[in-house]
């Protein structure tokens, strides 16, 4: 049962696209409203009650413990006390005796303390009491989660390429670089679909544009590495560079489609490009243009995205530089005793970083993502100005929005690839998304695991991490560790920061187990897309916590290192470093099964319990649940080579399999 509440005047954000009629809260004897002072809503949690939801969000599948803040935010450090990163994703749910879904449609900041301040206290609060609350209760956690999905609208499919390997860098400049990485994978014969082109494929850094030098015939080029079975990806970033003559940035100021300050001049931020202009795409007209540029690649034959920096991340504004330079001048007058020139007096404060005084170094970390900025820029939602901060966490949904309702349009017929950074819930419908800036950390393999399960609650399903980790330098067996996550993971994606240690699978020794941990994937992808897409048609997940399949077998609810997969397997990667194998909970008899190196494959039957299962480094684990199988083929360099007449099934015999394509 699903019931809406009002309260005040919601935003209205279009995350629900169901009809439901809303209802005043009248009051509900186990959920304590109060509106004295914004808006905070508070829960007794019974001992066993497991909280789940909040998507993307830190730390673990139950969020019981600790506190978040839904507040779309560019932070590439996740350790453990970080309560926002890039999306904001308002559905929790309560799930003990009574299963209890709450969706807090609000896109600003909202923080959820969930025993936090008190262990047994559940509150939601945020400072304007202006949102729709939705209440869903329901028999199971699965069943509330379903509800909710159907509220909100099913999601994106990707193309089947997408399901292949991809390769990514933060520094790959030319043709010649990515042909590079091409070869490295080829002529090694490990698999690969996608290569993408980070920032440095513009021209100066400017959307829509392709750096004619370094690839002096793009088309041409796309062309090529079609018939090599290779899909390039361009990254999309959300600030457009102020420049006279850059065509996208002189339309969007004549037709006024940038957000604007207050007193009606276009907002001025920095970001990759310098100072730039930020589109403003909750104002539909604004929208529209902005997608339709995303056309200028796919007539050079482009057929897939990555949008990037839009929570918007803000490196600083114009006013938070000239509110630095003042204070600059000022402390500079002071140190040299109201006497010296100023400017020489700041060039010394800034080669001497200990007379830089703490409220100066203070002010210089504040420029980035600063809320002031977010203050000071507008949209145009139907001719009614919103200030910015108050629809903050709906900026990165709306970017991807723009190019999703513009691809469709483009390419009626044809699926394109489309993941965001940050997002909301309701860009599900759009795109998936991808988990931002972790590092080469053995704990940011689990937290990648983590966030799957709750981001599928809500409606985000074509989703992954950097694999090998974005920033710090990878180790090899890192990398390979992660792969064996990543093989599952819809969006298989190896990626790493500008700086960083070189990570594509052939920069280390032994290429060939890196082959062998790729191929796995291939094999398994009819299995892993016929399951995507059951999921994304029938409002399912495609991963769960182990909880949502045996609700009643406690130590089940309670792991948190292993996930249910589609309807037939348990995943249970190895995420720890210099270990031969790891502990698994078994809720019932399942199939364990490794791809072994020599392309061999191990099975063992093994009881409900606990069991130590050694995994190799070149070994690939997974688990079939008791009577069923899946299917695999052999594998292949691409996914367009997949050959489904060498399908067999794996698993209990006699099971059948119903695969969807
Ligand atoms: C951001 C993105 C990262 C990208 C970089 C340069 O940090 O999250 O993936 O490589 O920008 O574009």
């Amino acid at each position: 049962m699903v019931e809406k509440y009002v309260f005040g005047s919601p935003f209205e954000t279009q995350a629900v696209i169901a009809e439901i009629e809303a209802a005043e809260f009248a009051g509900k004897e186990w959920l304590n409203i109060s509106l004295e002072n914004g808006f905070c809503c508070s829960y007794q949690m019974d001992d066993a009650d497991v909280i789940y939801g909040l998507g993307e969000a830190n730390r673990g599948i139950n969020k019981r413990g600790y506190q978040y803040v839904s507040n779309c935010t560019d932070d590439p450090h996740h350790t453990e006390e970080k309560v926002s990163l890039y999306g904001a994703h308002n559905f929790i749910m309560i799930s003990g005796k009574k299963h209890i879904g709450l969706f807090f449609d609000y896109p600003s900041n909202i923080c959820f303390d969930i025993g936090y301040t008190r262990q047994d206290l559940l509150t939601v609060s945020c400072e304007q009491a202006d949102l729709y609350l939705y209440v869903i209760t329901g028999e199971s956690a699965y069943d509330v989660t379903k509800q909710f999905r159907r509220m909100i609208g099913k999601s994106y499919i990707a193309p089947k390429y997408a399901f292949g390997f991809g390769q990514s860098r933060w520094g790959y400049k030319t043709a010649q670089d990515i042909e590079a990485v091409v070869s490295g994978y080829r002529d090694n014969q490990i698999p690969i679909d996608m290569v993408y082109l980070d920032i440095d494929y513009m021209q100066d850094y400017k959307d829509f544009t392709v750096n004619p030098e370094r690839f002096p015939d793009f088309a041409q080029f796309v062309q090529k590495m079609r018939e090599n079975r290779i899909h390039l990806i361009p990254i999309i970033d959300a600030g457009v560079k102020i420049e006279e003559g850059y065509d996208i940035y002189e339309e969007g100021v004549a037709k006024g489609y940038f957000c604007k300050r207050e007193d009606g001049t276009d907002f001025v931020a920095a970001v990759w490009p310098g100072w730039t202009h930020f589109p403003d795409v909750l104002n539909p007209d604004a929208r529209a243009w902005f997608g339709s540029k995303y056309k200028i690649l796919t007539d050079l034959g482009i057929d897939g995205f990555w949008n990037d920096m839009n929570e918007p991340a803000i490196f600083y504004s114009e006013e938070g530089i000239q509110a630095l330079n003042q204070a600059i001048a000022d402390y500079a007058k002071e140190f040299s005793g109201g006497q010296g020139d100023a400017k020489t007096d700041s060039d010394d404060i800034m080669n001497n970083a200990n007379a830089v005084p703490g409220e100066i170094r203070e002010m210089m970390n504040q420029l980035q993502n600063s809320p002031a900025d977010y203050r000071r820029f507008y949209h145009n939602v139907n001719g009614k100005m919103v200030r910015h901060d108050r629809v903050h966490n709906l900026y990165g949904f709306n970017m991807t929005r723009a190019a999703g309702e513009a691809l469709q349009k483009i390419a009626p017929d044809r699926k394109m690839l489309l993941f965001s950074r940050s997002s909301y819930i309701g860009m599900h419908r759009y795109g998936g998304i991808w988990t931002g800036d972790n590092q080469s950390w053995w704990s940011h393999i689990l937290l990648n695991l983590k966030m799957m399960p709750s981001l599928n609650m809500c409606g985000f399903l074509y989703v992954g991490s950097d694999l090998g980790g974005f920033g710090s330098n990878t180790t090899r067996d890192l990398v390979l560790r992660w792969l064996a996550l990543g093989v599952f993971t819809p969006l298989m994606r190896n990626h790493a920061a500008l700086g960083t240690r070189e990570q594509e699978c052939y920069q280390f020794e032994h290429i060939e187990d890196f082959r062998h941990v790729i191929r796995v994937r291939y094999r398994l992808i009819p299995y892993l897309y016929s399951e995507y897409l059951k999921a994304a048609m029938r409002d399912e997940m495609y991963f769960r916590p182990l909880g949502f399949d045996y609700p009643d077998d406690r130590r089940a609810v309670e792991t948190e290192d292993q996930l249910m997969l589609g309807n037939e397997v348990m995943i249970a990667p190895v995420y720890t470093q210099n270990v031969s194998g790891r502990t698994v909970y078994l809720p019932e008899e399942m199939k364990f099964i490794k791809f072994m190196p020599d392309g061999s494959i191990y099975e063992e039957v093994l009881g409900k319990g606990t069991h130590y299962v050694e995994v190799a480094l070149n070994e690939v684990p997974l688990f079939v649940r008791k009577d069923k199988c899946i299917p695999i083929v052999d594998a292949a360099g691409s996914v367009d080579e997949i050959d489904m007449s060498t399908v067999r099934y794996l698993g209990y015999d006699g099971a059948e399999y119903e695969m969807v394509e």
